[in-house]
């Protein structure tokens, strides 16, 4: 993304947050919801599309590869797709921007088509580690060659006749396996991947909407997902839930400022997206659900969350697949607690948008907070009182450690700028507004 620097700076509203909001669609499902909509045959309706910037990717690039891709009014589009295995070869560089879910799932996709593809991505994508979608790829006969490391840009040429595969996960990673499944879909019979531990499932309901044949089995403490390949997948209308990573931003807010409470309604409470409820809760964190619902084959609800004293708690390693994208916000709501919180096993926040570790620990050490990084474990170590703020956080092209910082900002005692705010739009956009009409001071 070329674009201008927007400095941000939040601090302590006068009142208690309050108010009941909805978050902007679910990133995963909307990425999968254009992908498998662009691939099936006849015409999807989506609702609730986030159309972020990183979502924005994802429909451009499977319009350059033949689908039909239009937005009708805001959220709701309508999809036309090729069929499993009819995309036609793109005339130009597919820029997947800042999202590495629309990279590493496209990369799934472009391995059993026979065309030729070339990938790349802004700075921060282009860093990040691509091998462990592309090794995997070549055993259905796709080939790719791509910078020192593998890494973006890519040249992509797609199997002719693409082989089923078969592959245990060396990390637990829902793009990895999605990527796999996705090339599976044009390869004949099972392709079957293992994952260490269970990952976020979105791909897995969605392929069976759209009329897949998938499985999925238990595997020691994980899974083995497999779908058949060359199904036909049928158009089916997807009602994309709010985002539980983007409603984490309010609800913690609410649980850091006295006397708030704070609705987000709508939100996918996949029981493999929500281990920060359950961290938080263990911290004491007031946290109430209802209207819970199904919709689109993902459970929904509204959670209410409301002031509270927080404590110190210790997340264990394998809670990490289900708050992965979490963390820096857990961190904002441990730096506020009483006692110290460990978060283990994080060694995969360190390539994500940005070295998320190493991002995290300075935004709350530049704010007066105590932190650690032990290994692969971030420790925070709570005070009397909430940090004491005053820091500029470098945001590192990382919409994340922007919209946390900005949440730390309303509990802090001196207001807390972020350098770059304009990458918060690839998730969350309209997050300022939002969070301005709950009572936040930003600006
Ligand atoms: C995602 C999976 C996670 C997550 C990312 C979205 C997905 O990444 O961090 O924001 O949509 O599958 P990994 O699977 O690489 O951990």
């Amino acid at each position: 993304m070329n674009h201008a620097r927007l400095p941000l700076t939040s601090s302590r509203p006068t009142q208690p947050l309050s108010g009941s909001i909805r978050v902007p669609g679910d990133k995963s499902i909307s990425h999968r919801a254009l992908m498998f909509a662009g691939l099936a045959v006849g015409e999807t309706g989506i609702a609730g599309l986030l159309e972020g910037e990183d979502v924005l990717r994802t429909a451009a690039a499977m319009r350059a590869l033949g689908a039909e891709m239009v937005q009708d009014t805001p959220g709701a589009w309508r999809v036309s797709g090729r069929g499993i295995g009819g995309l036609r070869e793109p005339a130009d560089v597919l820029d997947m921007g800042n999202s590495g879910t629309a990279a590493r799932l496209l990369c799934g996709i472009l391995a059993s088509h026979d065309l030729f593809a070339v990938m790349t991505g802004d700075a921060s994508l282009r860093r990040r580690p691509m091998r462990r979608v592309t090794d995997p790829l070549q055993a259905c006969g796709a080939r790719f060659h791509g910078r020192e490391g593998g890494r973006l840009p890519l040249a992509i040429q797609g199997a002719r006749d693409a082989l089923p595969i078969e592959y245990r996960l060396p990390v637990a990673s829902a793009q990895v396996k999605s990527a796999l499944l996705l090339a599976g879909l044009n390869a004949p019979g099972w392709t079957r991947i293992e994952e260490p531990e269970p990952t976020r499932d979105h791909s897995e309901r969605m392929l069976r909407h759209f009329g897949a044949e998938v499985l999925v089995e238990r595997a020691g403490n994980g899974r083995i997902a497999s779908v058949k390949g060359q199904p036909e997948l049928r158009a089916a209308d997807v009602v994309v839930p709010g985002d539980p990573s983007s409603a984490a931003f309010p609800l913690v807010a609410a649980l850091i400022v006295p006397g708030s409470v704070v609705t987000v309604q709508g939100v996918g409470l996949n029981p493999l997206r929500i281990g920060l409820f359950a961290a938080l809760r263990e911290m004491g964190a007031r946290l109430d659900v209802a209207n819970e619902r199904l919709e689109g084959g993902e459970p929904v609800g509204d959670v209410t969350a409301t002031y509270s004293g927080l404590r110190g708690t210790d997340v264990p390693p394998e809670r990490a697949p289900s708050m992965i994208d979490e963390y820096p916000v857990l961190a904002v709501a441990a730096a506020c607690a009483t006692g110290s919180t460990r978060m283990r096993g994080l060694a995969e926040l360190r390539v994500k948008e940005s070295d998320r570790l190493s991002a995290t620990a300075a935004m709350l050490a530049v704010n007066g907070a105590r932190v650690e990084i032990e290994g692969d474990d971030l420790v925070v170590h709570g005070g009397k009182s909430p940090p004491a703020g005053g820091g500029r956080v470098e945001t590192h092209m990382d919409h994340r450690i922007a919209m946390s910082a900005l949440v730390l900002g309303l509990a802090a005692s001196a207001p807390v700028g972020v350098d770059d705010a304009a990458f918060i739009d690839t998730s969350f956009p309209g997050f300022a507004a939002l969070m301005r009409g709950l009572g936040a001071t930003m600006a």
